[in-house]
């Protein structure tokens, strides 16, 4: 079932996520939701709070569906290592029609369990550790545009409250 992505300014977005306690029906159940919702919209990656739900669950699949072993499920995902540094144009599912350049690590290497509940160590490189980023800054309660400093993120956050205003946000 593929479920409406919030957008920023809702609280959910905005606050840490829960560790998820075990990999229950429900759990199996909204990982399945979230990655139709993914294709559907389409994006490279969604985190659950996205979806309204407050947990650390997040999916991932820069190749968008084309590379069948392109999707990765990271349930409470935790960094190993992260270094280097990209700056590229990024977007979010949660703040639609804005782009800005983000300051990234380049690499990075994540632990987490999969929809099984099965621990698993990946690494990534340029765009996926860049999505590695950012899912997992969505489970910390941070967008993209939290990251971004002085007038970029001024302009971003005025321009919503704008359109939030004239309800069309
Ligand atoms: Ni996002």
């Amino acid at each position: 079932m593929i479920r409406p992505i919030l957008k920023y300014g809702d609280q959910i977005l905005h606050e840490p996520a829960t560790a998820v306690g075990a990999i229950t029906p429900d759990v199996d159940q909204l990982i399945g939701d979230m990655i139709e919702t993914m294709y559907a919209a389409p994006g490279i990656g969604l985190a659950a709070p996205q979806v309204g739900m407050g947990l650390r669950i997040a999916v991932v699949d820069v190749s968008i569906g084309r590379d069948p072993s392109g999707l990765i499920v990271m349930v409470n995902p935790e960094f190993v290592e992260r270094d280097g540094m990209q700056l590229e144009e990024e977007g979010c599912l949660s703040v639609p029609g804005f782009n800005a350049t983000v300051v990234r690590p380049s690499r990075v290497v994540i632990t987490a369990l999969d929809r099984s509940g099965t621990a698993f160590v990946r690494e990534g490189t340029d765009l996926l550790a860049r999505a590695f980023q950012h899912e997992i800054d969505h489970l910390d309660g941070k967008l993209f545009v939290d990251q971004l400093r002085g007038i970029k993120r001024d302009l971003i956050v005025r321009k919503i409250r704008k359109l939030t205003r004239a309800g069309k946000w």
